[in-house]
């Protein structure tokens, strides 16, 4: 349809996107056989790709889609598992119109079960850079740290040799704060953020997901982060709404992923007319695409069938999206 080519070739950039939720269960399963990992026998969803994918479509929160999550990432152990996985999701943004992508990773969840952080590294530098020369995307790693696990562990993870490494060598640019938000706030994190900040990393962190709008004001002030992941519940404190407005901060909202994991019941639900109103700057993405049951032009198309956004708003939208990348500014000037 005209929508959907016109949705497809607006410059996009994507910077809400986990690389371990572009793991789809078909090649979960190739992987998991391939490299000797048992799935756990005792839940009848790991009986077929079919019954895993069909166990993706009944997600009831987030934590119940975390479960899943961090079993399939288990099936990744080489780093040509992790090359191979990039450059899928790399493939897929392409053919969606993303022009740049800042994705996701999660070092712990591999260093835990002794992949060394050097073969997901290697794995995802070598996608990148075959992503820059075959499909003309540029892209960003954005290092995150899982808030269900001590703070303590993040930060010896942060310090790795490494990992420290890789922020000096530029590999990574950010780093972020994933899973399990409720029970876990963001002040828990204020040294390792810190840290960060003292070397010269951009930061973001998923808040007000599931937790309330106190936690992306602790994000912005306690953290310092320059943008926040998700940020739908945001418009439970206009102050703050304001706010983030004025301060150009980008939320990187996920639709799909939000009705699927049950935060909201619909897409009309988002809050996507209140930033437009309120002059606050948003992003559309995936999150983890291959549990959510959609890549990027999925979730524009599905913004759009819900609030029929006028031109522009679409030009709007994809100009916070460059103008909030941690990409060089001549890039952001060529997507502009
Ligand atoms: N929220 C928190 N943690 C995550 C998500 C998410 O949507 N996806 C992958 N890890
Ligand atoms: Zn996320």
């Amino acid at each position: 349809s005209p929508v959907h080519a016109f949705l497809k070739a607006l410059p996009k950039c994507e910077q809400h996107i986990h690389l371990e939720g572009a793991l789809t269960p078909a090649v979960l399963f190739t992987l998991a056989r391939r490299n000797a990992i048992t799935l756990p026998q005792d839940d009848p969803a790991y009986a077929s790709p079919e019954a895993l994918l069909a166990r993706y479509q009944r997600f009831t929160s987030l934590d119940d889609f975390l479960h899943y999550y961090y079993i399939g990432m288990s099936a990744l152990v080489t780093a040509g598992d992790f090359e191979a996985l990039a450059w899928d999701y790399f493939q897929h943004a392409a053919a969606d119109g993303v022009q740049h992508a800042e994705v996701f990773f999660d070092p712990q969840a591999h260093t835990s079960r002794g992949i060394a952080y050097a073969t997901v590294l290697d794995g995802f530098t070598a996608a990148r850079k075959r992503a820059q020369r075959e499909l003309g995307i540029t892209t960003e790693l954005i290092c995150c740290f899982l808030r269900h696990l001590p703070p303590a562990d993040c930060l010896a993870t942060f310090e790795h040799e490494a990992v420290q490494a890789s922020y000096v060598g530029g590999q990574v640019t950010g780093i972020g704060l994933d899973s399990s938000e409720a029970d876990f706030p963001p002040t828990l994190f204020e040294e390792l953020f810190f840290r960060a900040g003292k070397l010269g990393l951009k930061s973001t962190a998923h808040a007000g997901e599931e937790g309330p709008a106190s936690f992306i004001a602790d994000s912005l002030d306690k953290l310092g982060t320059q943008r926040i992941d998700h940020g739908r519940r945001l418009t439970e404190d206009k102050e703050l709404m304001a706010r983030v407005a004025r301060d150009k901060i980008l939320l990187t909202t996920c639709p799909l992923s939000n009705v699927v994991l049950r935060g909201i019941s619909h897409v009309r639900e988002m809050p996507i007319r209140a930033f437009i109103d309120a002059g606050v700057r948003f992003s559309i993405n995936s999150d983890d695409p291959a549990y959510f049951g959609g890549y990027i032009l999925d979730n524009y198309c599905a913004v759009q069938e819900a609030f029929q956004l006028s031109l522009k708003d679409w030009d709007w939208i994809c100009r916070g999206a460059i103008e909030g990348s941690w990409c060089a500014q001549e890039r952001k000037d060529e997507l502009l």
